[in-house]
């Protein structure tokens, strides 16, 4: 018998149990042999007594999971930095296997969690914790494992992406969407973790580790939110061939340079990025052998994040049954820099509100040409006999020339406001 504790029994945790009951003849099956919860560590056992059918499992001192020399495996399914990493730091020091969902602690202690289950000759699993039921985190370590992986786009966070379409496809703006999110629970009562593109960013420091194994931190990875993305730039996109989507992209470049960045990106309507709507993720991943390749599923919800964590109970499982453990495949970081946000390469979208008046675009072309940038596409459009609008996309430029010719243009007479500016998706 395979004993697990759980620590957390909310949303994720709840469907865990669920799933371990429905499907728990089928996965033990699997496993060669049963699994069951032995404990379930919460803050407030009342408010879950009713939900399960011993409540006596329910206890309020994680120690009951920690130092049960019975359990094996333990779920960390509370979120947040503390305690989950006290809780994790016990149960890997005690010779646990853990499985958790926690984007923010993996993301954060990735380099100490990694070493501690080495040391300890045990595993640590996080799938649940990017892209919620996709199991990207696996296909990464094992399904492309026979790949140098040169790239990954991923649209990481359900509820920005929810927003997106909603704001294109109802002709609503951001706030009004917002709200709506939240009554339906896509989005948190305080969203600013997933609109402010944090959350995404977090998940892009755990791919970056998976795919490159590189360590790298939140406050490395330059990320841009969704707060500035109105249904005016969502229309001119489709008109002009693109969708927009907050992208995490991780790039290998020659040697040890990366590229790592969470931002809104104009993505061609043909990608297959760009017909993922409404809450659902995926990862695009670039690999020298397998070529290009994407997983799209649901990135959020209790079922499919419950899903992704008993994937990760199953493969510890077989492991204890194969008496192997500690594969984590990414104890050993590689050295490597993160390429500064100015020196990359882009296509950029920016819309400008001008004065409606003779000769302004000849004015707004001059500015791009006095930094030698050619635009791909203009479009002029008048919004009343005063105030004109500019759309333009430019060519492929470094972010250190954009921001010069944001600057200039912010500064000419004839423009009221740059009021928008989006980074083009680019392949390698
Ligand atoms: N929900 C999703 O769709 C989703 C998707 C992907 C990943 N995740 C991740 O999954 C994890 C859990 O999310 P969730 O939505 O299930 O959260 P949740 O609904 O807020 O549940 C959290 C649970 O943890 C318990 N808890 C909190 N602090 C605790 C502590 N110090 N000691 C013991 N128990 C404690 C709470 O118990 P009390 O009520 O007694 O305080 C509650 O049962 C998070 O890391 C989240 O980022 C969630």
């Amino acid at each position: 018998m395979i004993e697990i504790g759980l620590i957390g029994f909310g949303n994720v945790g709840q469907d865990i149990y669920r799933i371990l009951n429905e499907n728990g003849s089928l996965i033990s099956k699997r496993i060669g042999r049963p699994l069951i919860i032995k404990r379930i560590a919460v803050r407030s056992p009342e408010k879950y007594s009713n939900l399960i059918t011993d409540p006596s499992l329910l206890t309020t001192d994680v120690n009951d999971i920690l130092n049960d020399p019975n359990i094996s495996i333990v779920v960390e399914v509370i979120g947040g930095e503390i305690p989950a990493l006290d809780y994790i730091t016990t149960a890997l020091t005690n010779k646990k296997h853990v499985v958790t969902a926690n984007k923010e602690v993996i993301s954060k202690h990735k380099k100490h969690f990694f070493k501690m289950a080495h040391t300890n000759g045990v595993d640590i699993c996080f799938e649940a914790a990017v892209g919620g039921g996709i199991p990207i985190i696996r296909a990464l370590k094992v399904g492309f494992a026979a790949n140098k992986i040169k790239a990954f786009y991923g649209i990481i966070n359900g509820t920005t992406n929810y927003i997106l379409t909603k704001i294109k496809d109802e002709k609503k703006e951001f706030n009004t969407v917002l709200k709506q999110a939240q009554d339906l629970g896509f989005a948190e009562l305080d969203p600013t973790m997933d609109i402010s593109g944090l959350d995404a960013a977090y998940k892009c420091s755990i791919l970056a580790a998976v795919a490159f194994k590189l360590d790298s931190q939140v406050n490395e990875i330059v990320h841009k939110g969704i707060e500035s993305i109105t249904l005016k730039d969502l229309n001119y996109a489709t008109e002009l061939g693109y969708a927009i989507r907050l992208l995490a992209q991780g790039k290998q470049l020659e040697s040890n340079e990366f590229e790592l960045q969470v931002c809104p990106s104009l993505i061609p309507l043909n990608h297959p990025l760009a017909s993922v709507h409404n809450e659902f993720n995926a990862v695009y991943v670039v690999g020298d052998q397998v070529g290009e390749a994407m997983l799209m599923g649901k990135g959020a919800g209790g079922s499919p994040t419950a899903s992704a964590i008993i994937s990760d109970i199953i493969d510890i499982s077989f492991g204890i049954s194969q008496q192997t453990s500690s594969r984590n495949l990414e104890t050993n970081f590689q050295d490597g820099q993160i390429k500064p946000l100015n020196k990359t390469m882009s296509q950029y979208y920016l819309r400008i509100n001008v004065k409606n008046e003779p000769g302004v675009l000849e004015q707004v072309s001059l500015q791009f040409a006095e930094q030698s940038i050619s635009i791909e596409k203009i479009i002029q459009k008048e919004s009343n006999t005063n105030i004109a609008e500019i759309v333009i996309i430019t060519n492929t430029i470094e972010h250190q020339n954009f921001i010069e010719v944001e600057t200039a243009l912010s500064n000419l007479k004839q423009c009221n406001k740059v009021e928008s500016s989006i980074r083009l998706y680019k392949t390698l």
